[in-house]
């Protein structure tokens, strides 16, 4: 059985705790997913390296940093002193795609692409080899908590059409209202990594909520086909 990776975003968690946030979900997740947000490329402002570097501190767990930020190059390096371990950045900020990818490879993180909700996953076309991840956002990005919208879902697969042209298949997270109520349709897309923001959080016991997540997902990946089985460990050490 292949292991779904759950990838909770801590941006609807109690900030004035950071460390019991992390706490109720370190045991079941595979990287802490860190929302980061400019005021530019997204309507919204969180947080910069100062406080991926606090987190770091908090937990064994790799450091997922979704950079939805509109100069990514000026701050990769910054956000990998601060300890982040994957860092992906939105296709919609850049025409050089290959360039970004390679700065954040060239730091010792893995390197993975974000696409909206209106971005076609032909956008990634050509450049599978120099990616570790892609991102399908299923609400537009700025804020957690909103509704999935569903039809992003077919970019999962197309996106693994593409990369399998390319030689290489990427394993894809998906990002963006999920629940237990649409769980099942997420992974039955193909997400090989699911993003958890409010359903663990704005539950009233974050820790049962993220265990529940976890055994739903472990069920229906023993439930999956899964040839051919992408992994992140894909060529990287850390
Ligand atoms: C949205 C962020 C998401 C979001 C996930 O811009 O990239 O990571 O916070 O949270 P939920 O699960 O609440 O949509
Ligand atoms: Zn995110």
């Amino acid at each position: 059985m292949k292991r779904i990776m759950l990838t909770p975003s801590i941006l609807n968690a109690d900030f004035s705790n950071l460390k019991a946030a992390i706490a109720h979900i370190e045991d079941v997740s595979d990287a802490v997913h860190l929302d980061v947000m400019d005021g530019n490329f997204v309507p919204n402002l969180t947080f910069g390296p100062l406080v991926v570097r606090a987190i770091r501190s908090l937990t064994r767990l790799p450091l997922d940093v979704h950079l939805m930020i509109a100069q990514p190059m000026e701050f990769i390096q910054d956000f990998r002193d601060a300890g982040a371990d994957w860092i992906s950045f939105h296709a919609e900020v850049t025409r050089h795609i290959g360039e970004v990818a390679g700065a954040i490879r060239k730091c010792g993180a893995r390197a993975g692409v974000a696409l909206s909700p209106q971005t076609p996953a032909e956008r990634l076309r050509g450049y599978t080899d120099l990616l570790d991840f892609a991102l399908v956002m299923t609400v537009m990005p700025g804020f957690g908590g909103q509704r999935i919208i569903p039809e992003a879902l077919e970019k999962v697969s197309a996106i693994k059409a593409i990369s399998a042209e390319e030689g290489r298949e990427i394993p894809v997270q998906v990002d963006g209202g999920i629940k237990a109520d649409n769980l099942d349709m997420v992974v039955e897309a193909g997400a090989d990594i699911v993003v958890v923001g409010s359903s663990i959080y704005a539950d009233p016991e974050p820790a049962a909520a993220a265990r529940r997540t976890r055994s739903r997902l472990d069920e229906l990946a023993s439930g999956r086909e899964l040839a051919g089985g992408v992994s992140l460990d894909y060529n990287q050490g850390n």
